[in-house]
């Protein structure tokens, strides 16, 4: 499933974002990239033990907790601290399979997180690079993904992606991984399906005695299903 999450950021939020990354310090992005991937990726990156990685972070994480729809589409368990990127004068990142396991050091402790989901949280506004697609492939073909500057796309860790080359302007974007409370994609769905329709049946009919089993019915999956 590929999910659009629209305006995960605030106005004060992007600024701050955008404004922070015009003077950072970027580095090749080959630092985090599997041997295999090195060979597709050209891309700036900031480095995460860089102080401002750490804060924009921060500051990413404190507005997913805000978003519903990234809870019902994540059910979240562990969330690398993101990372920012740019692209620029026709840098891509050319097919490639996300590393299944990645280790956040940024505690005491490394926490291995299984990256269930990735995602992507544009910076930049369309309008301002050409190019820079994220292309996400799925079973039911290719998607090419490019979001007004403060939404995210969720999409499954298994899938082969790419970022077309960024011919004029500059793409910057955080980007992240998820470890989900359920492992499997088919399941997830299911669970966001049934969630969004209760949301929705609860706004037609508040007083529907069935949403209370329903509701019974999501949580008592989400307990046969989660890994806590
Ligand atoms: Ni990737």
């Amino acid at each position: 499933m590929l999910l659009h999450v629209p305006e995960v950021l605030s106005s004060t939020e992007l600024a701050r974002c955008r404004d922070a990354l015009a003077s950072a310090a970027w580095k090749d992005g080959r630092v985090t990239a599997g041997r295999q991937s090195a060979m597709a990726k050209n891309n700036g990156q900031l480095a995460e033990e860089d102080p401002l990685s750490r804060e924009l972070g921060g500051l990413v994480l404190s507005a997913l907790a805000r978003s519903p729809t990234f809870f019902a589409g994540a059910l979240p368990r562990r969330i690398y601290p993101p990372l920012f990127n740019r692209y620029e004068g026709g840098e891509s990142f050319g097919f490639h399979v996300d590393n299944a396991v990645r280790y956040d050091r940024s505690g005491t402790e490394s926490q291995p997180v299984r990256t269930d989901l990735s995602a992507t949280l544009f910076l930049s506004e369309p309008d301002e690079y050409d190019g820079g697609e994220l292309v996400i492939e799925d079973s039911f073909g290719s998607h090419d993904v490019k979001l007004p500057a403060g939404d995210l796309v969720l999409y499954p860790g298994s899938s082969l992606h790419q970022v077309r080359p960024v011919t004029r302007g500059m793409r910057i974007a955080s980007f992240f991984w998820i470890q989900s409370l359920v492992r499997s994609e088919a399941q997830r769905r299911m669970l966001f399906d049934l969630d969004v329709s209760i949301q929705q049946l609860t706004q037609k009919m508040p007083e529907a005695p069935e949403l209370i089993r329903l509701t019974g019915i999501y949580h008592n999956l989400l307990r046969e299903w989660s890994d806590v």
